[in-house]
């Protein structure tokens, strides 16, 4: 399986940083965030990744990782011509991908856990897309799943909903078949001008082939001020707690 890094976008809400950098180069811990999608790749076996990013910052990426070998990946890299949306960014990745599943992430998106379990999850799925979830305290910043728990299935996402009973995130890892970009020739733009992800995992919920894992860990969409320093403090304290087990922990 391949995988997909989605890192383009305007990041408007982490302004004045992103007038000069790219939101997915902000510290996160001791690295760049970006650096975490390309981790928690490696850690499930995937090493042949995309990086999708704009115009203005390819050079920051390259400078960075260049074709991916002082971390054991083969980084090869997209421009998305204008953010006009999620599911336009992954329709970049066709090629890339040709007709094998694949797993698109959102580089602003920081996992605790291994996605290891969920991938051997959608490994073992014959055919659709898989999403992780995670309970949330505010869901009309997110896309949000409409749960049947009784028998396991999502039976729509709400983008952003400014009401509704659910708490359960969609986060922004995706497991996808090749259908996915049938489905993004089927959607037209929202409302805020944006091919939306949602519209697409609503396709797969109509054709009864979207499945979902619930996350145990905690997970971050580091995206505004205020969850890039949780972010921050969450990976600072994994890395004392792992020091502390390790008794490396200096003075
Ligand atoms: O983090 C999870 C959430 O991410 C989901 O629950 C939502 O359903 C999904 O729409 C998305 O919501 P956001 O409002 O956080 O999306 P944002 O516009 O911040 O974009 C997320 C990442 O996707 C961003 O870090 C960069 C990338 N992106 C975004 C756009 C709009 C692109 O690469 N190209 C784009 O055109």
């Amino acid at each position: 399986m391949k995988g997909v890094i989605l890192a383009g976008g305007r990041g408007t809400r982490l302004k004045p940083f992103t007038k000069i950098i790219n939101k997915h180069l902000l510290p996160v811990g001791p690295f760049p965030m970006v650096y975490w999608s390309i981790l928690k790749l490696r850690e499930t076996g995937i090493t042949d990744i995309l990086i999708l990013t704009n115009k203005e910052h390819l050079s920051s990426f390259i400078c960075l990782f260049a074709d991916g070998q002082e971390l054991q990946v083969n980084i090869s890299y997209k421009v998305q011509e204008a953010a006009k949306g999620i599911a336009d960014g992954i329709a970049y990745a066709k090629s890339f991908v040709k007709d094998e599943k694949f797993i698109a992430i959102l580089a602003d998106n920081i996992f605790e856990e291994s996605l290891v379990p969920y991938i051997q999850n959608y490994y073992k799925q014959k055919k659709g897309a898989r999403v992780l979830l995670k309970k949330v305290l505010n869901p009309s910043r997110y896309g949000i799943a409409i749960l049947d728990e009784q028998i396991n299935s999502i039976q729509s996402i709400m983008e952003k909903p400014q009401k509704t009973n659910s708490q359960y995130c969609v986060t922004g890892i995706y497991m996808f078949d090749n259908q996915v970009f049938d489905f993004i020739d089927a959607i037209s733009p929202s409302e805020r001008g944006e091919l939306e992800i949602t519209d697409v995992n609503n396709l797969y919920i109509k054709e009864k082939q979207l499945q979902y894992d619930v996350l145990k860990g905690w997970w971050v969409d580091a995206g505004t001020h205020e969850s890039l320093y949780q972010a921050n403090t969450f990976v600072y304290k994994r890395l004392e707690e792992n020091l502390f087990k390790k008794g490396e922990k200096s003075e």
